[in-house]
């Protein structure tokens, strides 16, 4: 049985502009201790998917449709009472911009003591205690001190490594990872990155990373989901995806990343053109106006996400379906 098992997730929301969708219907499984790496331009719908995993999206404007299973209980069924107690305990997630999820009326130890106090039942001086080791293991100085201070105290990095720690608190078995190391420099970064795979090795965590960084996800994930207006457009074993990923737009994605293995950072790749209006899709597939093989059929009808014939591989470009067709690149 997966761990995590996502069926036709969409996410929409209701605007002046017309109805957004953010979240298309998208479908995947994770296993336990396993690392998916979730990438994808900005507005793709990477941190929308990330809340709905929670519960998260706020409604109006937002509704939410199709099934997640999560440890053998359906997520998405659950009142918001029952979604409190998973929250911060058994999935947690580190958002990207920690200060919207900083309480800045609250120290630093408070905020983190209050998790383990409702999750955990610890008591006060045993949550201060275990909060101090954590904000030592994510590379803090003077953890006392710290959890003494509130959040406009702390840089920008230190309040994104509390967050990290804060995560990490309850020992959680789905880690959401939203850009979890994009405002940090890479020595904290790596330090970071390293820390959250020994939880994993020792907790058996299974970890969502979105990240911009390819490097980050080469060196990171077991697999990749490749995230376009709001579908997974392909889905494969990172280092298979990697050198040779089938979908056009994943070949755009990479086609400017040099070297993987190198320690530089890869950012993304610009394609030319934008992705598309969410409030005004076009018909057929959504990649197709900036698709540089793209056929008067491919905007008749949007193509859905197929295996594509090798183990754990998929893709949702039919012309591209075919992997002799796609040469190893350089
Ligand atoms: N509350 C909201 N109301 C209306 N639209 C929203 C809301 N939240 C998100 N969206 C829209 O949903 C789409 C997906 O957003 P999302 O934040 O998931 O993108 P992302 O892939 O995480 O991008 P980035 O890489 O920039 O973080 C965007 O078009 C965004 O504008
Ligand atoms: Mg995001």
């Amino acid at each position: 049985m997966a761990l995590l098992t996502v069926k036709d997730l969409a996410v929409r929301f209701e605007t002046h502009h017309g109805t957004v969708r953010a979240v298309d219907g998208i479908s995947f499984d994770m296993e336990e201790g396993e690392t998916l790496g979730l990438v994808g331009e900005s507005g793709s719908g990477k941190s929308v998917t990330n809340l709905a995993l929670l519960g998260l999206i706020p409604s109006p404007p937002g509704v939410m449709s199709g099934q997640v299973h999560f440890d053998g209980q359906e997520i998405s069924a659950l009142s918001e009472p029952e979604l409190r107690k998973v929250r911060g305990n058994r999935i947690a997630m580190i958002f990207q911009d920690p200060m919207t999820s900083l309480n800045p009326l609250l120290t630093i130890g408070r905020q983190m003591t209050e998790v383990l106090e409702l999750h955990k039942g610890r008591s006060r001086s045993e949550a201060l205690r275990l909060s101090a080791t954590g904000l030592g293991e994510v590379g803090l100085s003077e953890p006392e001190k710290r959890l003494a201070q509130y959040p406009h105290e702390l840089s920008g990095g230190m309040r994104q490594r509390v967050m990290i720690a804060m995560g990490l608190l309850c020992e959680p078995r789905l880690l959401l990872a939203d850009e979890p190391t994009t405002a940090l420099d890479v020595t904290i970064q790596a330090q970071i990155l390293e820390l959250m795979a020994e939880v994993q090795r020792k907790h058996g965590t299974a970890i969502i990373l979105v990240t911009h960084d390819l490097g980050v996800v080469a060196g990171t994930a077991d697999r990749v989901a490749v995230m376009y207006a709001g579908r997974i457009v392909e889905e494969g074993p990172t280092s298979q995806l990697f050198q040779t990923p089938h979908h056009p737009y994943t070949q755009g994605l990479l086609s400017s990343v040099p070297r993987l293995d190198s320690d530089t950072s890869h950012d993304l790749s610009s394609i030319p053109g934008t992705p598309p209006d969410l409030a005004d899709m076009p018909s057929g597939c959504a990649f197709a106006p900036r698709c540089p093989i793209a056929q008067p059929e491919c905007t008749k009808t949007r193509p859905g996400l197929l295996p594509s014939g090798i183990a754990g591989r998929s893709n949702a470009c039919p012309l591209a379906a075919s992997p002799s067709q796609t040469e190893a690149r350089p």
